[in-house]
């Protein structure tokens, strides 16, 4: 299957947005939704009850398809099983729901260490842990920035290294960064975790790693097991399937010591409620406080499936919507095979933006060692004039700081223009935008009124054997 030419005709053909004509490559920010998603949104709400809350068929088939789901999610991250697997709304809300569970295990004197790579997401939360959440109660907590090389964009792993002590009772590390691209090396940082002889109350001696996978795993094989993480948040919004549903993939020893981030209905362990005492249920829904967003979990679950037969037998369902086991191999396969497409992709933007006079590429510059995204500014203008003209073009890019702040603010930049591909994207669109970008820059700007290569048609590329 691995030698099977990437048949980019039968993948966009499950997308509506094509039809509209947008190019969309703002896909780092959110990708869009395949047909077969919504439509089983859809056929599942005259069956919609709630789950864990009811007697009827309609309750019971509904949990159960919602606890599959998180069978589902497991499989596809090759971790142990459900009790690994807790739901949130997107990987912030899974990023902050590590930091209230650690919250009470910190002891004066301990530290965090993070990167300056990182999303908001995964820099505020620390910040507010150390600086506005424990002094509060006494306890004095730092976080520490472990810097990247400004001019490669590489993770500065010695920097990372000094950082990391017998007090760093957790490092923060972004599985690939939304601005740059860089894909830092996490076996290595996770063997820095691992040396660093913190006691934790469990008894364990090392760092706990969090890897923000939200540009990770949509587009890389991702085995939480070989990853050595323990703790995984990511998006469904960035993996085809915007229902408002986020994962936290922790080690279920860790789920099982820690306390809960939220407190209510469903976490609690049956009939075990009294006014003196309550006793929390079993793994993951002890981390399911409330009602949960059950028809988002059951359809990004399925996005899962729908990833693997987009990647393998786009023309029928192999996975989606069925029973068939998903093993590890079949994952790396598919995942494998969306990897090279993003980084035909990604190399051929990056070969034809440096063409480009004035422009600034961010990040490394070998397509394999980043994610499927290229930011970049260009002497004199604007970025957010250059998004606004890919737009007027029909290309759809975006400008900011990305939330990546800190980076940013390491290259002494506020803003730079982004293009992040996905597994939907054609080669002649990224020519199509670079193109648009060279006349700006060259000052012609296409004239209002004329249409934009909109419907730009697409052909089987045949892809190497994907590494
Ligand atoms: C690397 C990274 N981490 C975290 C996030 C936050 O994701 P969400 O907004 O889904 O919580 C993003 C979103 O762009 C991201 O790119």
């Amino acid at each position: 299957m691995s030698g099977q030419p990437w048949d980019i005709a039968a993948v966009r053909a499950h997308f509506d947005f094509p039809e509209r004509g947008r190019i969309v490559t703002n896909n780092a920010a959110s990708t869009q939704p395949p047909r077969e998603l919504t439509e089983l949104y859809r056929s599942l709400a005259p069956g919609y009850e709630n789950v864990h809350r009811g007697q009827s068929s309609a309750s019971q088939a509904m949990t159960r398809l919602f606890e599959d789901a998180h069978d589902t999610v497991a499989r596809f991250l090759n971790a142990p099983g459900r009790r690994c697997v807790a739901l949130y709304r997107n990987t912030t809300e899974a990023i902050n729901a590590v930091m209230y569970s650690l919250l009470t295990e910190f002891r004066d004197g301990d530290n965090v260490v993070t990167t300056t790579l990182e999303h908001n997401s995964n820099f505020v939360p620390w910040y507010a842990l150390c600086r506005d959440l424990l002094p509060r109660f006494g306890r004095r907590v730092e976080y520490r920035l472990a810097r990247f090389d400004p001019d490669t964009g590489e993770l500065d792993l010695a920097h990372l290294a000094s950082l990391i002590d017998a007090r760093t009772k957790l490092v923060c590390c972004t599985g690939a960064s939304n601005f740059l691209g860089t894909r830092p090396p996490l076996a290595a940082v996770r063997a820095l975790a691992d040396a660093s002889g913190y006691a934790q109350p469990n008894g364990e001696e090392r760092s706990y790693l969090l890897v923000d996978g939200a540009q990770l795993v949509p587009g890389t094989f991702t085995d939480v097991q070989a990853l050595g993480a323990d703790y995984l948040a990511f998006s469904f919004h960035k993996l085809l399937a915007p229902f408002g549903v986020g994962v936290l993939c922790a080690r279920e020893h860790l789920l099982e010591s820690s306390l809960p981030f939220l407190y209510g209905g469903d976490m609690i362990a049956e009939g075990r409620v009294s006014a003196d005492r309550v006793e929390y249920g079993p793994l993951p829904w002890k981390y399911a406080a409330g009602t949960p967003n059950i028809l988002g979990a059951v359809v990004s679950a399925q996005a899962l499936r729908l990833l693997l037969d987009l990647a393998q037998t786009p023309e029928r369902a192999t996975y989606f919507q069925t029973e068939r086991p998903i093993e590890p191999e079949t994952v790396r396969s598919a995942m494998n095979r969306v990897a090279a497409w993003n980084r035909e992709l990604t190399a051929r933007a990056l070969d034809r933006l440096a063409a480009l006079p004035g422009l600034t590429v961010y990040g490394p510059r070998d397509p394999a060692r980043r994610t499927s995204l290229v930011a970049f500014n260009v002497a004199g203008h604007d970025p957010h004039d250059l998004a606004r003209a890919l737009n007027e073009a029909g290309v759809e890019s975006r400008a900011g700081c990305h939330c990546a702040a800190l980076a940013h603010r390491a290259l002494g930049l506020t803003a730079s223009c982004r293009l992040s591909f996905a597994l939907y994207n054609t080669p002649e669109e990224v020519d199509y935008a670079v193109d648009v970008l060279g006349r700006v820059i060259a000052g012609r700007r296409r004239p209002r009124g004329e249409p934009a290569a909109r419907s730009v048609t697409p052909h089987p590329q045949q892809i190497g054997s994907p590494s």
